[in-house]
């Protein structure tokens, strides 16, 4: 605990408060290899063509803007207080970032839409897409600027990690088309979408920088980060994304606001970042030192200890540019990339303004919370944004039912039959569905985890009351002890209910501090013994699991009488129908696994099965599992999970016949040709501005805690003295640079180099529905398998996946997969660039695998790149 009193006294303000580089503390060290070199300068914005008329505008706003007013809009007016500063005088208003991934928080009139694990079970980009669209129109239709979602990091490495549920799924390509489809739907409506967490947040616990300690540094190589962590923010990147929110972590030992080799380096240089960087809330712990490496906009302004009425930034950003520790440069372009994604987004043409309170439910109230003593006034207009999005969410739900076992054909279920039903995961939390705040309980049907990934329920479908509408013999037993029951008959149907949840660190339920470190894999309120006991009274017993992830079945999957288990992840508001609607058999399942279900915990390496425990000074969490988690461990171990990645079953049965590959963009050489040079970005003239651009009009009535832009004119005077008169030198971070660099061969555009997004290969087929029952809609999962090469591997990984609309019996559509170049290509640490190990030296193809299938583990049809030949019924490679 070497450096917890500085911290302490950093937070307690005996520092300076954080706007010098003198008080960046020193970082803990990591071991051996895992490096965040210093990378400077910030690269500026604006280089690309995509977003070249919106730096235009931008830099003519920016250009009329003083000096406070550029330091009010590149941070938050502090915690409570809502929105960040704006330029009002220039027509740029206050933002509004909101929460969450699944829907607009905090307020009423929304929908809580499914969330993202659940989303991600789809496996069908044209929902993910929709959802999106959906979401968009309710965040602007509420008039909030930023949807601060989608989430790709965490990315799902360990199960028992808190936030896993807010993303898509374990795996870096089901993640990153997700996220790309969510972005365009969302920006399609004006809202700026913002991913999140740059990077590495992988567990809760030990996540935040606090004053006594460090917040955990996830220690990953750069071959790992390039291909898993990184990858889908690379894809958000190339979807043109608005924000990036970065991690309470450090990555590396830097924390991750002010980790300039991820800031400037990898996501503003090499992937060509264009919008704006914002921290993660109250994850800011300095003030120079994080604008250096590449923040742009502090979040919600308040220093690492919030309510004092101090900011890293703010007044003290006006303060470091006067005095020339941050220069103009940093700033202008920090400002730039802010108001350049609002033009980009079309918010400067009729914009709705924020019509609702995330504080409070009534109509008129403090309009400065956090100032206790607040002039009052409308503060909510309830505005209803809903349309018929329901139906999307409905769908999404549905359509994300994970149907992994069914003996004896057991589903779907006549409504004739009688049905006893268990476990108070059945029913709506009985004091409420918005009972608990951040859903931070587990009471009832559990339909998202909890923290700020929530959103409040505008109602909920939950399954009891849709099965009591399809079937009339229904008795059930709220309870999750096994009840006495009447005898049963052998034709009696048992459905259980069982959940695991978890959330945000911020809220421990039931022991869990976010993460399941308590619960572990196993089911809640003693879930698991609910099944057995029910599966030892009753012949027929149907499971149905909302969880945040992964649990062990072991106890009671393979007992005779359990015959049908599905996972119907978190389904949001519309947790009825979507379930009864593929009970009773209105439609075949077609969800998939967005994870792996193993059959023990530590079938999993221990750097990904255990959470990081407590440790003196920093805790590490180090990635030494490399590549391998989830399937891409288990193939290489050869061990067999329960259900592998991938894996639902239908109620009928898909054939895939005319298969065929074709190459599209020819790959003949195996780094991606040169790039192009960056386009000229806004020049700004970088003289210190006059003091009194930072000095309050007189006879401003300041509120008590909000966070202005401002310095007192004495401070303003001296800052400003100090920085023309160059009396002070400041220790800058090694490394440090103001000269603009040309930026990585990797990079180029928006996403990274875009030979890299080419698509090399295109693979097509016929999927037919081959059963005489039932219509059903079948999923086609890509997976690539590469040469050998000097470069190791993961046997199979996804690289894209189709669903196919609903097909009846007998009817047959064509798919279409495509394979770019990134996804034949490994990073190379030592060029520092995306390698395809299958082109070979004459600039001849060698032989990538591409393998096709239902599941990660049904892959049974194969198509060659060299001979560009498929070919059918073949052994799966895993
Ligand atoms: C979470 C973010 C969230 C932010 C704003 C943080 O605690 O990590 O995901 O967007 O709060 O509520």
């Amino acid at each position: 605990m070497g450096t917890s009193f500085l911290w302490l006294a950093a937070a307690l303000g005996l520092l300076d408060s954080g706007c010098h580089a003198s008080t960046v503390l020193p970082r803990d060290a990591v071991p051996a290899g895992f490096v965040a070199r210093p990378y400077y300068p910030a690269p500026h914005g604006g280089w690309t063509a995509s977003w070249r008329e919106s730096y235009a505008k931008a830099q003519a706003l920016v250009e009329q803007m003083t000096l406070a007013e550029k330091t009010n809009i590149t941070g938050g007016v502090g915690i409570y207080m809502g929105n960040t500063g704006s330029a009002d005088r220039l027509g740029f208003p206050q933002l509004c970032l909101q929460d969450s991934a699944l829907g607009v928080a905090s307020t009423d009139n929304i929908t809580a839409f499914p969330a993202g694990i659940t989303t991600g079970a789809t496996f069908d980009k044209d929902l993910i897409y929709a959802r999106g669209v959906a979401l968009g129109q309710e965040f602007r239709g509420k008039g909030a600027n930023v949807y601060l979602g989608p989430a790709v990091g965490p990315m799902g490495r360990k199960p028992l990690g808190g936030r896993n549920w807010e993303g898509f799924g374990s795996d870096p390509v089901l993640q990153g088309i997700s996220a790309a489809l969510t972005i365009k739907g969302v920006q399609a409506q004006g809202v700026v979408a913002t991913i999140k967490h740059l990077i590495g947040n992988e567990q809760e616990m030990f996540r935040m920088y606090n004053p006594f300690q460090p917040g955990y540094s996830a220690n990953i190589d750069d071959r790992t980060l390039h291909e898993l962590y990184l990858w889908p923010f690379a894809d958000s990147v190339h979807a043109g994304v608005g924000s990036v929110m970065t991690a309470y972590n450090a990555v590396n030992g830097s924390a991750s606001s002010q980790n300039s080799y991820l800031i400037n380096g990898i996501l503003k240089d090499e992937l060509g970042f264009q919008g704006f960087v914002m921290s993660d809330w109250l994850s800011q712990i300095s003030g120079v030192a994080s604008a250096l490496a590449g923040l742009d906009m502090a979040m919600p302004g308040d220093t690492m200890v919030p309510l004092f009425g101090f900011s890293y930034w703010k007044y003290d950003l006006s303060r470091s540019v006067l005095n020339g520790s941050v220069p103009l440069d940093r700033l202008n372009d920090m400002t730039t990339r802010i108001v350049a994604a609002w033009y980009q987004m079309g918010q400067d043409k009729n914009y709705p303004r924020p019509n609702f309170s995330s504080n409070t439910k009534n109509r008129e109230d403090l309009l400065y919370p956090a100032a206790i003593a607040s002039p009052r006034g409308q503060v909510n207009w309830f505005v209803n944004v809903q349309a018929d999005h329901y139906k999307i969410a409905r769908q999404v739900a549905q359509d994300a039912i994970t149907l992994l076992k069914n003996d004896d054909n057991i589903l779907p279920l006549s409504p004739s039959a009688s049905f006893k039903v268990f476990g108070t995961d059945a029913a709506v939390n009985p004091d409420g569905p918005n009972a608990c705040l951040n859903r931070a309980c587990n009471k009832g049907t559990l339909g998202m985890g909890w923290g700020s990934g929530v959103a409040d329920y505008p109602y909920f479908d939950d399954p009891i009351s849709a099965i009591r509408k399809r079937a009339a013999d229904v008795t059930y037993y709220q309870t999750d002890n096994f009840p006495s029951v009447p005898t049963p008959k052998d034709s009696d149907i048992a459905l259980v209910f069982i959940n695991s949840d978890a959330g945000e660190n911020s809220f421990t339920v039931e022991g869990n501090n976010g993460d399941r470190n308590s619960a572990k894999l196993a089911a809640w309120h003693n879930g698991d013994e609910l099944v057995k006991r029910a599966a030892a009274k009753y012949k027929n017993v149907i499971v149905v699991v909302h969880t945040v992830g992964p649990l062990l079945l072991e106890q009671w999957h393979d007992l005779p009488s359990v015959k049908a288990v599905l996972f119907a992840h978190l389904p949001g508001q519309e947790a009825g129908e979507s379930l009864t609607n593929i009970l009773f058999g209105e439609t075949s399942p077609c969800g998939h696994l967005p994870y792996s279900i193993t059959k023990k915990a530590d079938d999993l390496p221990s750097s990904v099965a255990d959470l990081k425990g407590f440790a003196f000074g920093q805790v590490q969490d180090t990635y030494s599992e490399g590549l391998y988690i989830d399937y891409r461990y288990l193939n290489k171990m050869g061990t067999k999970p329960r259900y592998a990645f991938g894996h639902g079953l239908s109620y009928t049965n898909f054939s895939f016949s005319e298969i065929s590959i074709s190459p599209v963009t020819r790959l003949t050489t195996s780094l991606p040709g040169p790039r192009a040079a960056k386009a000229p970005t806004p020049q700004f003239s970088t003289a210190i501005p006059p003091a009194n651009e930072a000095k309050a009009p007189k006879g401003f009535n300041k509120i008590w805690r909000y966070l202005y832009s401002w310095l007192l004119d004495n401070e303003a005077d001296e800052a400003y003295q100090i920085g023309t008169t160059g009396s002070k030198k400041y220790p800058y971070p090694e490394g440090y640079s103001n000269v603009q660099t040309a930026g990585p061969a990797s990079g180029g555009d928006e996403g990274g180099n875009p030979a890299l997004w080419e698509t090399a290969f295109e693979v097509t087929l016929k999927v037919k529905n081959i059963g005489t029952r039932f219509s059903g809609k079948a999923s086609v999962q890509g997976y690539v398998q590469y040469p050998e090469s000097k470069y190791e591997t993961p046997i199979v990984q996804l690289r894209d996946f189709v669903k196919t609309k609903e097909l009846a019996p007998g009817e047959e559509t064509t798919v279409r997969l495509g394979f770019k170049r990134r996804d034949l290509s490994v990073w190379d640490v030592e060029e520092q660039n995306w390698v395809a190990p299958g082109v070979k030296a004459d600039g001849s193809m060698g032989r990538y695998t591409i393998w096709l299938g239902e599941s990660s583990d049904r892959l049974r049809v194969a198509c060659y790149t060299d001979t560009l030949e498929c070919e059918g019924g073949l052994e799966p490679v895993v």
